[in-house]
């Protein structure tokens, strides 16, 4: 299998990184725009490759998309990632921009390939890459749930602990549904558990709100902190949906498709549950949301359309 990651900054270089060291691909191209960016960045983890036993190839391109001929899977992590107090919307002229000359280079070399978009607007990004290649639906999916998911297991994790119920992020389920951004994205507290035990049963309302607003603001925290959005749970939730495809693991992870009457809704890409498999999306699974969470999510779909409305001429 035959991997490439566009976009050698700090997600890219650590999705490749991740996809690597699972050492599932047989290849990983990463292809920046920046001269020696990539050249250097694929350098650097191969030389990791005798410590960590993997036979993976990581190679670095400049620019040069037929490098990148005949990958099965292609992750665009592309852009320019948000600054503390901006918005992922409000990276949107820019990246849509960036996202469609990527998609356009890489699909003449990869036509065959599933794509897995990262860059922000997120949702905005996958819906301008579907209407943009054309491609069937199942073979475009935005990277959005599987972090968000992996952010509120974390936070709901340390609120059983500190509530008296030891936990690891590995004893907690939960998944997070809806637009990958900061106001409308939906944690499913009513399917999170804690080794099978609904959380309800075991923390408070307040306890339960306060890990789902930390899970909602997670990507604002850290840019916060860093000064520039996250890399390392970005990195490995993309290569997660790498492998589920790779190695045809039919896996529940939730994650950006089309909707074509799926949970009501027509013509837009917003995060849902999703078996993922050698064809990409094999199938949209349709849970039950409580009230409040159906609420939720009616939000998170308007303030989708909302966003894409301003892909403009983009989606020409
Ligand atoms: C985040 C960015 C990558 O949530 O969207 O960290």
């Amino acid at each position: 299998m035959k991997v490439t990651v566009v976009g050698a900054g700090n997600v890219g270089a650590t999705a490749a990184d991740v996809i690597a060291k699972k050492n599932f691909a047989d290849e990983v191209v990463l292809i920046d725009i920046k001269e020696g960016l990539s050249e250097g960045k694929a350098m650097d983890i191969m030389q990791t490759a005798h410590m960590l036993n993997f036979d993976t190839t990581v190679t670095g391109v400049t620019n040069d998309y037929s490098k990148t001929a005949n990958s099965q899977v292609i992750v665009i992590t592309s852009g320019i990632p948000r600054k503390p107090g901006m918005s992922r919307e409000d990276l949107i002229g820019t990246n849509a921009k960036i996202v469609k000359s990527v998609v356009d280079q890489a699909i003449k070399y990869s036509p065959d390939a599933i794509f897995i978009i990262i860059s922000n607007p997120m949702d905005a990004m996958t819906y301008l890459t579907l209407k943009d290649s054309k491609l069937p639906r199942n073979r475009i999916l935005g990277q959005g749930g599987m972090l968000d998911s992996s952010r509120f297991r974390y936070f709901l994790a340390q609120a059983l602990t500190k509530a008296g119920y030891p936990a690891t992020v590995t004893d907690v389920d939960g998944m997070v549904v809806g637009g990958h951004s900061d106001k409308t994205m939906v944690p499913l507290v009513s399917k999170a558990t804690y080794r099978g035990i609904p959380v309800t049963d075991l923390l408070t309302a307040e306890q339960i709100s306060e890990a789902v607003e930390a899970t909602k603001v997670g990507g604002a925290t850290l840019t916060k902190l860093l000064g520039t959005s996250a890399w390392y749970a970005p990195g490995a939730a993309a290569a997660a949906m790498v492998e589920a495809i790779a190695l045809d693991a039919k896996k529940l992870i939730p994650c950006c498709v089309y909707l074509d009457g799926e949970y009501g809704e027509k013509d837009l890409c917003i995060g849902v549950p999703v078996i993922l498999g050698k064809s990409g999306c094999e199938k949209i699974v349709e849970v039950k949301f409580s009230d409040e969470e159906k609420a939720k999510f009616d939000e998170s779909v308007a303030a989708a359309r909302d966003t894409n409305s301003k892909l403009g001429d983009a989606l020409k």
